[in-house]
């Protein structure tokens, strides 16, 4: 895809979109010999989409993918503060993708969460950037508004037993507190016992499916929600 000077443009996700969508499919394509599982169009909520650019690229993939249909007929919802949606829209008319929703306000200080409505909630490089009581809003209004059995996917670089993995990631730390105090790396075991205990609180759970090595010392996290009844 090719980008005019008016498109907002990330290097970084230029670089990850690839590898991020790669890592995805395998969650996002379904069985399509169960079409019980193709009842409605799969919904996809973007938390802080940044540029617009995974929605773009991830979506351009989907439309194309003809011997998918439960990739093909994935709708992309992208999100973020108010600011950012203009320049998410100039990428959605770009790419011209019936599954690139139009942008819609969520931010993580004032977001109203519709319950149940989303069937995986997707966001990239975002919870390191803002506060962590945001981040804990972000878990709980995740698992408000994921459906039962849906999957939340968080891409980033995290801290494991209070260690960075990487000496870049320990100056990228230092950068990002050095710009705004109440940023910086998330802990990876901080992170699950939030989204877990955000879980308890709705009745829920959420389970850790897998922690998928990235390139440049990034991973992919993969939860699953379930109601604490079909969890047994
Ligand atoms: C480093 S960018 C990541 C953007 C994109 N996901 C990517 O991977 O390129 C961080 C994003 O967090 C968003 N953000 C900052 N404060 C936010 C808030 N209060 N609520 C929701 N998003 C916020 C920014 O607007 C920005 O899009």
């Amino acid at each position: 895809m090719q980008a005019s000077a008016s498109l907002p443009i990330s290097s970084a996700c230029e670089r990850n979109r690839e590898p991020i969508l790669q890592a995805l499919l395998s969650y996002l394509i379904v069985d399509e010999t169960q079409p019980q599982r193709l009842e409605h169009n799969r919904l996809v909520l973007e938390i802080s989409s940044g540029t617009g650019q995974h929605a773009a690229y991830f979506t351009q993939h989907f439309s194309q993918a003809v011997n998918f249909p439960s990739l093909k007929s994935l709708r992309w919802q992208p999100s973020d503060v108010r600011e950012q949606l203009a320049g998410i829209d100039l990428w959605r008319k770009k790419a011209n993708n019936a599954n690139f929703l139009s942008p819609i306000e969520l931010n993580l200080k004032s977001a109203q969460w519709a319950p149940d409505r989303y069937d995986f909630a997707y966001t990239a490089n975002s919870l390191h950037i803002v506060s962590w009581p945001l981040v804990l809003e972000f878990c709980r209004g995740v698992i408000t508004t994921l459906r039962p059995g849906g999957l939340l996917f968080i891409y980033g670089p995290f801290n494991y037993d209070g260690r960075f993995t990487s000496y870049s990631n320990e100056l990228f730390d230092s950068n990002l507190r050095h710009r705004d105090e109440h940023s910086g790396l998330r802990d990876f075991t901080a992170l699950t016992e939030a989204l877990c205990s955000a879980a308890s609180r709705q009745g829920a759970t959420m389970e850790l499916q897998a922690d998928i090595p990235m390139p440049a010392n990034n991973q992919l996290l993969v939860f699953k929600k379930a109601s604490i009844k079909s969890a047994y």
